[in-house]
């Protein structure tokens, strides 16, 4: 039986290097650098790549990617509901999708209370996900085209859609959204709205009595989604010369990011990010490999990074026997990452990628 090929996402962040966590691992980063990293994100077969929340909003830096790639580049935004109108989102996305072809992908991300309080927007994690079910199903509904009045517990439109009816949807039946979120309400927010399920890593048991939850909820809403999983790679010519990279990572992060890393985790409300938190408990490791809780898995980087924490490590082989692994589970979608960005993109194009029958364009 012939295998289709998962689609390969890659992550664009203006942090970069081979540890930018650190000042002295990180590398100088101008708008050329990232249009070079996207173009070559391109080149090499990737379908795009997740632009997380971070040092630039999505905005200016997905539209200067894509003015600088071709439609292959897909951009992943990610957007926290409630932090523009509906209306005005669905209007930059429609604008986006314009100008660029059509390719615009949102990635649904639920933030964390205290770090949305500096926008202003003070709701609570489960109330969260009430907002975001409504904010995404005008955001849905105008991104498809649609004029209508909207009076719900949030939002109150008159007219919504009228002023920019002139921008005709590019893709149908609406703007893609995919979301990351392991809570109860954000697994039921998923199910009914979204149209990938988004995970970081975890031991695959674990991941597969998630999945059949998500899967669950969504055929309750007679729906089915789409399964995308979110791993950073460690991947060198040999199992030892990989688990050596990661032990210079937990060398070379100071005392200091440890400790910041951990503190503002803090009162975290996020359920994925406990269930990575759960992996270590925060325990700083002699050695990389006394983390890993599966064969190439390792939740280290969470000690010392935001975001995923989850690293597969090992050889070419490996990494690519793990990822078929969870291809096995249903996972269809993968976003990867490894450091510098610039390097292991090339580096796992051309490793991995052909082993996963990804071809370059
Ligand atoms: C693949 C993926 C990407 C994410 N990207 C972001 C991001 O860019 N910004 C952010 O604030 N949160 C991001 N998150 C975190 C989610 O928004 C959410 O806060 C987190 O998963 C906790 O939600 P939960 O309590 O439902 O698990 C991401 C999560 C996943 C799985």
């Amino acid at each position: 039986m012939a295998i289709t090929p998962p689609e390969v996402l890659w992550y664009v962040i203006p942090r970069e290097g081979a540890y930018p966590w650190e000042p002295q691992g990180r590398r100088p980063v101008d708008l050329g650098y990232l249009q070079h990293l996207a173009g070559a994100v391109e080149r090499l077969g990737f379908s795009g790549a997740l632009l997380a929340t971070g040092l630039y909003d999505v905005w200016p830096l997905g539209s200067a990617l894509a003015a600088s790639t071709s439609t292959r580049f897909k951009p992943l935004l990610a957007v926290h509901p409630g932090l523009i109108s509906p209306t005005l989102l669905a209007k930059m996305a429609l604008s986006f999708d314009t100008l660029f072809g059509g390719r615009l992908r949102f990635n649904v991300v639920n933030g964390s209370t205290k770090s949305l309080q500096e926008f202003g927007l003070h709701v609570a994690h489960d109330e969260r996900y009430e907002l975001s079910a409504e904010y995404w199903s005008i955001v849905k509904r105008l991104t498809a085209g649609e004029i209508f009045d909207h009076k719900g517990r949030f939002y109150d439109l008159k007219g919504a859609g009228a002023s920019f009816q002139d921008l005709k949807p590019v893709q149908a039946p609406h703007i893609p959204l995919w979301f990351g979120g392991s809570s109860a309400p954000g697994i039921e927010m998923a199910a009914e709205h979204v149209d990938v399920y988004l995970t970081w890593g975890e031991p695959p048991l674990l991941l597969q009595e998630k999945l059949k939850r998500v899967r669950e909820r969504a055929a309750a809403h007679g729906r089915a989604l789409r399964i995308g999983l979110r791993l950073h790679l460690i991947v060198r010519d040999t199992e030892d010369e990989a688990w050596a990279v990661a032990d210079r990572l937990l060398d070379v992060t100071s005392e200091a990011t440890y400790a910041r890393q951990l503190a503002s985790k803090e009162g975290e409300d996020g359920v994925g990010w406990q269930r990575q938190y759960r992996r270590h408990g925060g325990k700083i490791p002699i050695r990389a490999r006394e983390l890993e809780d599966y064969p190439n898995l390792w939740p280290g980087m969470s000690l010392f990074r935001p975001g995923p924490g989850t690293a597969v490590v090992g050889s070419t082989s490996q990494v690519v026997e793990r990822l078929k692994e969870y291809r096995e589970l249903g996972v269809d979608t993968f976003i990867l990452s490894g450091d510098p960005l610039l390097e292991e993109a090339y580096r796992v194009a051309e490793t991995v990628l052909p082993a996963l029958s990804v071809s370059r364009p």
